[in-house]
């Protein structure tokens, strides 16, 4: 695939998870918060999933992609050089990503529909708030890496 068209696949599936995360952070979490209601984030992230999950598997195909045009995967590690330093960072961004994500999803998320639901919110909250900081900084890489030297 041409690289302008990976760009774009990859911008707008920034578009989708980092504002996803934004609107879930900002909007919908306060005020599950406020009315100890985890209908709220369980009903948000229903709708979610669906575009969220298939755009951060497009952001990790399409930025593989493009870091391969960079450079090879064999050159992509380490923090000399402008390239490596900032795929590293997205691949160390994107592993606590998927470990914030799994635990979330597994061990909190399912405490929501108990009787003590109200109770998993904060923690889930924290989590939310850390996927949410790692969502825009996968994005401030980006531009970095683009643009040269913000990084
Ligand atoms: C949710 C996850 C991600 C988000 C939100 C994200 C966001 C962005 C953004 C906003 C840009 C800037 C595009 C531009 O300035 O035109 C970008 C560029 C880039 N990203 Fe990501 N990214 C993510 C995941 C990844 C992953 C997993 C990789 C793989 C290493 C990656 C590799 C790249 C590369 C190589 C570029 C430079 C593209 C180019 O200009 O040629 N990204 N990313």
């Amino acid at each position: 695939m041409e690289r302008p068209i990976l760009v774009f696949l990859h911008v707008l599936g920034a578009t989708v998870w980092v504002g996803g995360h934004l609107v879930l952070a900002l909007s919908v979490l306060p005020r599950a918060l406020r009315e100890e209601s985890p209908r709220r984030i369980q009903e948000y992230e229903e709708a979610f999933e669906r575009i969220g999950l298939p755009a951060l598997a497009v952001q990790v195909l399409t930025g593989l992609r493009l870091a391969w045009i960079y450079a090879p995967p064999s050159a992509w590690l380490g923090f000399d050089g402008h390239v490596p330093r900032h795929v590293t960072l997205k691949l160390i961004t994107l592993a606590g990503t998927i470990a914030l994500a799994v635990h979330a999803r597994l061990s909190l998320v399912p405490k929501l529909s108990t009787a003590d639901g109200a109770r998993a919110l904060r923690p889930l909250g924290w989590h939310i708030v850390a996927i949410t900081i790692l969502a825009v900084f996968f994005a401030f890489v980006g531009v970095s890496l683009r643009g040269g030297g913000l990084l």
